[in-house]
C-alpha cells in the first residue's frame, strides 16, 4: 500500500486536471497537518490553473536521470504555498520522449516518504512513459470520465489496451455531471459493467470559464456541490493513508431570536 493516487482522463478535456488539483487542494486547506503533492506526469505543463510556478519537472530531470535527487532540489522545483507541493509537468512537449516509466519509480521513491499524500494529474495518453510509469506504481487509480457517448465509446475502444498492459482502474469518476443528462449514472454503471460502490461523480458547475481565466480551480468558486463532491472524493483518499474524516461543521439553520 502506497500514499500514491493517479486520476487519468479518458478524453482530453473530461477535467483530470480540474479534478485532481481540486483534491489536493481540498486536502491541503483542510488538514493542514499533511503535506500534500499534486504532481503533472504526463505529456504536458498542465498549469491551467496554478500562477506563477517556479520550475518544471524538466528542472529536476538532470537529478532524476543521475539518480541525485534529493529532497531540497525537488522542493525547489515546487511552487509550495502552506503544506501543498506543486511540480507542474513538461513545457517542452517534443521532449517527453525523454521520460521513462523509470524516470516516475524512481522520482517516487525518492520522495514519497516526504509527503503524507501524492496526487498525480497522468493526463489522458498512454504512449508516454510519465503517464505509463505512473499508472504502473499504485493500485489507487481514478479514471475520469463525462456523459458523453463519444467519451463512453471512447472508454470500450481503449479498455483491452489499458487491460493489455495490466492497468486496472479501481473507481471511475463522472465529471461534469448532469442529472437531467439521460446517460444516468446507473446507465453508465450497467454499460460499462461497474459496481455502484466504484463510481463516484463530480457535478457540472458554471464559472469553468472563469476558472481559466483566473488560473484558480473551481473549488474557489464555492458551488455547493461541487465543493462537496470534491470532499467525497477526497475522504477517499484520507481513509485509505489512515487519516480520520473530520466532520463538516453544519451551520446553524435554526436561530434563536431569545
Ligand atoms: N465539474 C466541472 N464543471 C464545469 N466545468 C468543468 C468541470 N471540470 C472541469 N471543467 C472544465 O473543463 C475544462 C477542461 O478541464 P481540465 O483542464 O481539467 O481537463 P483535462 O482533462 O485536464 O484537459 P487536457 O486534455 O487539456 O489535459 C476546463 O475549462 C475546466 O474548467
Ligand atoms: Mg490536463
Amino acid at each position: 500500500m502506497n500514499n500514491f493516487f493517479v486520476f487519468h482522463g479518458i478524453d482530453h478535456k473530461v477535467g483530470t486536471t480540474m479534478i485532481s488539483q481540486s483534491v489536493a487542494e481540498y486536502i491541503s486547506n483542510n488538514y493542514d497537518d499533511l503535506k500534500v503533492l499534486f504532481m503533472t506526469l504526463n505529456g504536458r505543463e498542465s498549469t491551467e490553473y496554478i500562477k506563477d510556478i517556479p520550475e518544471t519537472i524538466e528542472g529536476i530531470k538532470i537529478h532524476i536521470d543521475n539518480k541525485m535527487l534529493r529532497i531540497e532540489d525537488f522542493k525547489r522545483a515546487c511552487k509550495i504555498t502552506d503544506s501543498l507541493y506543486i511540480l507542474a509537468g513538461i513545457t517542452n512537449e517534443l521532449e517527453k520522449r525523454y521520460y521513462y516509466p523509470d524516470t516516475v519509480s524512481y522520482l517516487l521513491s525518492a520522495v514519497a516518504s516526504y509527503f503524507e499524500v501524492i496526487i498525480i494529474d497522468s493526463g489522458n495518453e498512454i504512449d508516454n512513459g510519465l503517464a505509463v510509469g505512473s499508472l504502473s506504481s499504485t493500485d489507487n487509480k481514478f479514471l475520469i470520465i463525462t456523459q458523453n457517448e463519444s467519451t463512453l465509446k471512447r472508454w470500450e475502444r481503449m479498455k483491452p489496451i489499458y487491460n493489455k498492459l495490466e492497468i486496472y482502474f479501481n473507481r471511475f469518476i463522472v465529471n461534469k455531471f448532469d442529472n437531467k443528462d439521460p446517460f444516468s449514472l446507473n446507465y453508465i454503471m450497467q454499460r460499462f459493467e461497474l459496481l455502484k460502490p466504484n463510481m463516484l461523480k463530480v457535478e457540472r458547475t458554471d464559472y469553468d470559464r472563469q476558472a481559466e481565466m483566473d488560473y484558480k480551480t473551481l473549488l474557489e468558486y464555492r458551488n455547493e456541490k461541487y465543493n462537496h463532491d470534491i470532499e467525497e472524493l477526497s475522504n477517499i483518499i484520507l481513509t485509505k493513508i489512515g487519516k480520520p474524516i473530520k466532520k463538516k461543521q453544519r451551520k446553524n439553520i435554526w436561530r434563536s431570536f431569545i
